[in-house]
C-alpha cells in the first residue's frame, strides 16, 4: 500500500500529450499514478527538466491492449477516480491491425478499466479534431486517423453501456517541444529549403493548440461537473490560415515561404514519389472550421486562457529547430562564430550548416 495512494491516473504518461497532463496534475498538487509501457526513467527526467516535483507521483506499467490493461506496480490504485486516456499509436504508415490494437482495443481497455473504478469522477479521452464522430474509413483516412474515429465511437458505445462518465477531448494539433508529427514535417521542409510549392492553397486551415493550454484544459476537466458526457474541440481558431502560417514561420526562421500552392486535390492524383506528401495527412488540409464555442465557454468559466497563437507558433518553431525537428540530442540554442553560409532559399541564419548543425534563428 502507497501512503497516499493516487487520484488519478494518465495513461500515455511518457507521450507528448500525456506527460503534459501529468506535470499539470503534479503542479497542481493531485497524486498521480503515471501509467507507462516501457521504464518510467524518461518520464521522470522530463519532470525534472520542467521543475515538477515528483513527490506526488508513482509509476505503475500498463499495456493498454490487453483486457485489465496488465497493470504491474504496488501502487494502490483503488482511489483513482479520473483517469485519463492519452495513450495510443499516434503515427502515420502504420499497419491497420497495429492502429487498431492501441487506438480501439486500447482505448475500450481503458474505458472497461475505469468503468471498474468504484469512485471514478470522470474519463478523459483523447480523440482528435478530426476524427470525433467521424466515419471510420480506413482506405479514404489511412490507419491512424480512421483507427481513431473507430475508437473514439467504441468509447462513447462502451461508456455509454458501462455508464462512464466520459468527457472527449479534441485537439488539433498540439504544439510545444517534443512535437515532431504533421504540421512538424511541413516546418521541417520549409525550414530546409524543401517546400518550393504549399500543400493546399488559400483558406486551408490547419489549427493549433498549445499543449500547455491543453494540460491546463484537460486538469479543469473532471473537477467540473458539467463537462460529463460532452466532447469538446480544443483549438485555436485565431490560427493563421495555412499560407500565412507558413509565411509566419519563413519569417521567423529566416527562410523563403512558397510563393505558390498546389490545390489538395491534385496532389491526391499525383504520384508520392513526385510530390512527397505522405497521402494520411491530406485530410488535415482542409478548410473546415469547427464548433469550438462549448470548448471556449468552458474555458471562459475555468478560467483558462490560451496564449497569444503567432507567439506560441514561434516558439514551437525554435523548439523543432533546437530539437533538430526530433532528429537527434538537442542542439545548445546559440552556436556562437558559426560562420557557414546560408543555403540557397535561406537568406537568413536559419539554415543547417556543412556539419548538419541548425543556427537558432533570431527574430
Ligand atoms: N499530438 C497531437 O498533436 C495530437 C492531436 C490530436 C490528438 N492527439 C491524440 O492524443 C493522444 C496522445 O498523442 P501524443 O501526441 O501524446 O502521442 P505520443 O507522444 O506518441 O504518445 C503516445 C503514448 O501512448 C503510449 N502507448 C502506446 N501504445 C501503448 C500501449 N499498448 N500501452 C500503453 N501505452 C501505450 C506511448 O508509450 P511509449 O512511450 O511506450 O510508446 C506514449 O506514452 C493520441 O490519442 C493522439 O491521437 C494528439
Amino acid at each position: 500500500m502507497t501512503p497516499h495512494p493516487p487520484d488519478s491516473i494518465v495513461f500515455g504518461a511518457t507521450g507528448f500529450l500525456g506527460r503534459s497532463i501529468v506535470a499539470e496534475l503534479l503542479r497542481q498538487g493531485r497524486r498521480v499514478a503515471a501509467a507507462v509501457r516501457g521504464p518510467g526513467d524518461r518520464l521522470t527526467s522530463w519532470l525534472a527538466g520542467q521543475e515538477v516535483s515528483t513527490a506526488g507521483m508513482t509509476v505503475v506499467t500498463c499495456d493498454v491492449t490487453v483486457p485489465g490493461l496488465g497493470l504491474t506496480g504496488l501502487t494502490d490504485l483503488a482511489g483513482v477516480r479520473d483517469v485519463y486516456n492519452a495513450a495510443a499509436r499516434f503515427a502515420f504508415g502504420l499497419d491497420v491491425a497495429e492502429a487498431r490494437l492501441a487506438n480501439v482495443t486500447g482505448a475500450v481497455n481503458v474505458t472497461e478499466w475505469a468503468a471498474a473504478r468504484t469512485g471514478l469522477r470522470r474519463l478523459v479521452h483523447v480523440s482528435g479534431y478530426r476524427v470525433s464522430g467521424a466515419e471510420p474509413d480506413y482506405r479514404r483516412l489511412g490507419p491512424y486517423e480512421a483507427s481513431k474515429a473507430e475508437g473514439d465511437a467504441a468509447v462513447r458505445r462502451r461508456a455509454r453501456e458501462l455508464d462512464v462518465p466520459l468527457t472527449i477531448v479534441n485537439p488539433a494539433t498540439v504544439i510545444g517541444p517534443g512535437q515532431f508529427i504533421g504540421l512538424a514535417s511541413l516546418v521541417h521542409d520549409l525550414w530546409r529549403g524543401r517546400l518550393p510549392v504549399l500543400p493546399g492553397g488559400p483558406g486551408v486551415f490547419v489549427p493549433v493548440v498549445d499543449i500547455g493550454y491543453l494540460a491546463r484544459f484537460m486538469a479543469a476537466v473532471p473537477e467540473h461537473e458539467e463537462t460529463a458526457g460532452r466532447a469538446y474541440w480544443v483549438l485555436d481558431d485565431d490560427t493563421p490560415e495555412l499560407p500565412e502560417l507558413v509565411a509566419l514561420l519563413a519569417s521567423h526562421l529566416g527562410v523563403r515561404a512558397p510563393r505558390r500552392s498546389i490545390p489538395v486535390w491534385l496532389l491526391r492524383r499525383l504520384p508520392r514519389a513526385l510530390t512527397g506528401a505522405d497521402p494520411e495527412t491530406l485530410s488535415f488540409l482542409s478548410d473546415d472550421r469547427y464548433d469550438t464555442a462549448p470548448a471556449r465557454a468552458f474555458a471562459g468559466r475555468a478560467g483558462l486562457r490560451m496564449p497569444p497563437v503567432e507567439q506560441a507558433l514561434r516558439r514551437w518553431a525554435d523548439d523543432l529547430v533546437t530539437a533538430r525537428f526530433g532528429a537527434g540530442p538537442p542542439m545548445s540554442p546559440e552556436i556562437p562564430g558559426d560562420g557557414s553560409p546560408a543555403s540557397p532559399g535561406s537568406p537568413g541564419n536559419g539554415s543547417p550548416d556543412p556539419a548538419g548543425r541548425t543556427r537558432r534563428p533570431t527574430s
